[in-house]
C-alpha cells in the first residue's frame, strides 16, 4: 500500500495546535444497546448525549417501515429529485409533514446541516436580487450550519445578543431606513443551551418590521408544541426548518412553508437540486415517525418532569444549567479541561455525557451537554442525579 504523506506535516501541526488548546477531537467507537445505553471501551454506559429524545431510533414501527420500503424500492433513490429521484413516497412524506406542521407545503432535504447551508444561502441570494443587499438579523449563538448559509451567500450578519428579542427589535429599529429585505434567522430551541425563543413575540416583531422569519426547529420538532409540532406551530413564521435526525429517530431534514416557497426551493436550492434524493429506508423511518408523534404526549411529559428534576440537582450543587427550559441541559463549567475532567468522572459512574468545548461553544463556556430522552428509566435518572454531585466533588 502507498501512502501520500507529503502534506501530513501541515495536518499534524494543526492537530498539535488543537491538542495544546484542549480542542482536539477524536472519534470514540461505540455501539448502541437499546435506546438508552451504549457500550464504549467495553463498558455499558447510560447515554445522556443522544438527540434521540423520544427513543424512536429503536422503535419497531420505524424499523419495520424502513425495512418494508427498502425491500420494495431498493437501497438508493438513484438520482436527484429533479432527474429520476422523486417517488410517490417522497410526495407522501412531504404531504404528511405539511399536514402535521399545518403548512401549505414541505420539502425534504438530505440533512439539517445541508438544509440550513443551502436553503438559507439560496434565500439570501434571492433577497440580494431585490435591489439592495439583504439585512440578516441572526442570533449570536445560531448553529454553525446557519452561519454557513450566510457565508455561502456572502452576507454579513447583524448579530443580536443570544435570545434577546429586545436587542433584535432595537437593531431592526436602528436600520429602519436602510434599504434591503429583512431576514431574521434564529432557532426555536438552542442546541447547546436548551433555551427557547418566544416565537409569538418574534412573529409580532417580524410583522412590525416587514421581516422574513427563518426558524430552525431541529431540537423542538417532535418534543415541543402541540403534539410535538414544534414551537412555531400556529404562528406566522415564513420558513420552518427541522430535522428527522433528532427526536424523529432517523435521518434527513425538511423545510415547511408556502407552496410558492417550496416550489422555488426545488428550482433554486443547490442542496436540493444537486444531491441524490433521500433513499427508501430513510423515507420509511420518516413516515412512521410522523405517524407516531401525535401519540407520544406521555413521553413528552416525562421529558419535562425529568428535565425539571435534573436542573434542580445541578442548581443544588451550586452549578448552573444556564437558561435551559427543555430536555437539553448544560452544566456550565468554564474552561475546557474542567469540562473534560467532569465528563471523565461521570463516565467512571456509568454516564456518557460529552463535554462541549470551543469552537462549538464560545470560549470560557465549556460545558457538559445533557440530553434527556424518554427512554431513560427512573433508575437511570437517579443514577445521573447521584453522579453529578459526585463528579463535582472529584473535579474540584
Ligand atoms: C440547531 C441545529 N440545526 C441543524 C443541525 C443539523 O442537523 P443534522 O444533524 O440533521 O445535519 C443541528 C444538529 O447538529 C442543530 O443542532
Amino acid at each position: 500500500m502507498r501512502f501520500m504523506a507529503r502534506f501530513d506535516p501541515i495536518f499534524q501541526t494543526a492537530l498539535d495546535h488543537m491538542a495544546q488548546q484542549h480542542t482536539r477531537r477524536v472519534l470514540h467507537p461505540m455501539r448502541h444497546v437499546g435506546a438508552a445505553n451504549v457500550v464504549r471501551n467495553g463498558r455499558t454506559l447510560i447515554n445522556f448525549s443522544s438527540n434521540d429524545y423520544l427513543g424512536l431510533a429503536h422503535h419497531p414501527a420505524l424499523a419495520a417501515r424502513a425495512a418494508a420500503w427498502l425491500a420494495e424500492d431498493g437501497t438508493g433513490a438513484g438520482a436527484s429529485r429533479l432527474v429520476t429521484g422523486t417517488s410517490t413516497r417522497h410526495m407522501a412524506v412531504e404531504a404528511r409533514l405539511a399536514a402535521f406542521k399545518g403548512t401549505q407545503a414541505a420539502l425534504l432535504l438530505a440533512s439539517g446541516w445541508q438544509a440550513n447551508a443551502s436553503v438559507l444561502a439560496a434565500l439570501l441570494r434571492l433577497a440580494a436580487g431585490q435591489g439592495a443587499p439583504p439585512l440578516v438579523f441572526a442570533d449570536r449563538l445560531n448553529h454553525a450550519s446557519l452561519h454557513q448559509g450566510c457565508m455561502a451567500a456572502g452576507v454579513r450578519q447583524l448579530r443580536f445578543r443570544h435570545n434577546d428579542l429586545d436587542h433584535l427589535e432595537s437593531l431592526l429599529g436602528h436600520h429602519a431606513q436602510t434599504p434591503g429585505m429583512r431576514v431574521i434567522v434564529t432557532e426555536s430551541v438552542f442546541s447547546m443551551d436548551g433555551d427557547q425563543t418566544d416565537i409569538a413575540r418574534l412573529a409580532a416583531i417580524a410583522r412590525q418590521y416587514g421581516a422574513f422569519t427563518y426558524v430552525d426547529e431541529a431540537h423542538a420538532t417532535g418534543v415541543l408544541g402541540p403534539q410535538g409540532r414544534g414551537l412555531c406551530a400556529g404562528h406566522d413564521i415564513d420558513l420552518v426548518m427541522g430535522t428527522f435526525s433528532k427526536a424523529l429517530g432517523g435521518f434527513g431534514a425538511f423545510v415547511t412553508g408556502t407552496r410558492a416557497l417550496c416550489d422555488w426551493l426545488v428550482n433554486a436550492c443547490s442542496g436540493f437540486v444537486f444531491t441524490t434524493a433521500p433513499p427508501p429506508a430513510v423515507l420509511g423511518a420518516m413516515d412512521a415517525a410522523l405517524e407516531l408523534l401525535p401519540t407520544l404526549d406521555a413521553e413528552r411529559a416525562r421529558l419535562v418532569r425529568n428535565a425539571d428534576h435534573i436542573r434542580g440537582v445541578i442548581r443544588d450543587c451550586g452549578l448552573s444549567p444556564a437558561p435551559s427550559m427543555t430536555q437539553i441541559i448544560p452544566i456550565m463549567l468554564g474552561e475546557a479541561p474542567r469540562a473534560l475532567a467532569f465528563a471523565a468522572h461521570l463516565e467512571e459512574r456509568g454516564i456518557l455525557a460529552t463535554a462541549i468545548r470551543p469552537p462549538t461553544v464560545p470560549p470560557g463556556s465549556s460545558r457538559i451537554r445533557l440530553a434527556l430522552g424518554a427512554a431513560h428509566t427512573d433508575g437511570m435518572i437517579d443514577q445521573l442525579a447521584t453522579a453529578i454531585p459526585a463528579a463535582l466533588r472529584e473535579s474540584t
